[in-house]
């Protein structure tokens, strides 16, 4: 598919078919998540592939932005082993997590699967279900599926500031 027109079909899917997701299928995201640059290629992220009924009954436990989904993926940053930035200090977990993040998101849509970005859950919770996850920064939770016939896209998808205001050319 052409990639903006990837960019333009994707949306936030909020409602899911009960079909469960092949393995072929998340071993692709999990391939997009691998082959995302981070910085030195020092890839200091983890993605862990929540799908075992009582795993995911425990992330319902931490977010409303469930949508009914049997399948997520939680994406962490390693502020231990991130790259920084001299001049100011700043560490790029956060930053290459989302690059991984990314990546997935839109090798979901083009897979025919759907998800939401999730950043609204209770990170300690979160942490304290799932011990191995801390010392990360939990940037972002994919529930995750086949969208429903009838899921759309809510009237947010179609928003956009001004060209002018979100790009400067100096
Ligand atoms: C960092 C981030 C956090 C988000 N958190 C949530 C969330 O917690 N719950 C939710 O329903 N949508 C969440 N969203 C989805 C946004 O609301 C959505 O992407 C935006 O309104 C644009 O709509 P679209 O994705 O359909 O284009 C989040 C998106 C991003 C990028």
């Amino acid at each position: 598919m052409d990639f903006l027109q990837l960019s333009h079909d994707r949306y936030s899917v909020r409602k899911f078919k009960d079909t469960p997701v092949e393995q072929e299928k998340i071993d692709k995201i999990i391939e997009a998540a691998m082959t995302a640059p981070t910085a030195c290629n020092w890839q200091p992220f983890k993605v862990w592939v929540i799908q075992s009924p009582e795993a995911v009954a425990k992330v319902y436990e931490t977010t409303p932005y469930t949508f009914g989904t049997k399948l997520f993926f939680v994406i962490g940053g390693d502020p231990k082993t991130a790259w920084t930035r001299k001049y100011d200090q700043k560490g790029f977990a956060d930053v290459d997590a989302t690059i991984v993040a990314t990546q997935m998101m839109l090798e979901i849509h083009d897979l025919g699967l759907g998800t939401t970005w999730v950043g609204s859950f209770d990170e300690p919770k979160l942490k304290a279900a799932f011990p191995e996850m801390e010392g990360y920064e939990l940037i972002a939770m994919f529930p995750t599926g086949y969208p429903a016939d009838d899921a759309e896209p809510s009237k947010l998808h179609a928003v956009s500031k001004a060209k002018e205001e979100l790009v400067a050319v100096l």
